[in-house]
């Protein structure tokens, strides 16, 4: 089985998560790549005209994890803009996941992933899992733990 993830990640947090889950699918066995998505002028553009630099192809791959920073509560720019311009994820297994700063609920764990879910299956996608990480001291087991319940996915 193909597997992308793709992330986008701002200050590494969201790419350690993609490389530990990289490790363990390919200890499983299968084959997985990683591919980040950035924006045209950097992670500050100035303007509303988000453009994506050479967004990651979704075609050839039969099962999708998409990854993100959770930015002022929400979804961060970057994946939301590549997630609504991706054209079709019809028949494509996908599993989301966030990574945060602040522990509690309400500081935009939940909706992030609720957004990502909504793309996905406007375009035809099946969510398998989800999984939020928050960046403290507990994070490496949540990884692992993450790591596990992913490898159990695919
Ligand atoms: C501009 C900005 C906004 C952020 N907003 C939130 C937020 O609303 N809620 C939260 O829990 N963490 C927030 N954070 C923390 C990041 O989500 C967290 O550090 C995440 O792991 C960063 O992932 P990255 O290193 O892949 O960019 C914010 C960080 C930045 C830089």
């Amino acid at each position: 089985m193909k597997i992308r993830i793709i992330v986008h990640s701002y200050t590494g947090n969201t790419y350690e998560v993609a490389k530990k889950l990289q490790e363990r699918l390919l200890d499983d066995g299968k084959d997985v790549e990683i591919q980040r998505v950035s924006m045209v002028g950097g992670d500050k553009p100035k303007g509303k005209d988000i453009i994506i630099e050479n967004p990651p192809e979704v075609e050839k791959y039969d099962a999708l994890i998409f990854g993100s920073p959770v930015h002022a509560f929400a979804l961060s720019l970057a994946m939301k803009t590549y997630l609504e311009e991706i054209p079709s994820l019809h028949g494509k297994k996908i599993a989301l996941f966030v990574t945060k700063g602040t522990r509690f609920n309400w500081t935009g764990g939940n909706q992030a992933i609720n957004k990502m879910k909504k793309i996905c299956q406007s375009k035809g996608g099946t969510i398998i899992g989800t999984g939020i990480v928050i960046w403290n001291k507990q994070r490496h087991e949540k990884i692992a733990e993450l790591a596990r319940e992913f490898s159990g996915l695919f």
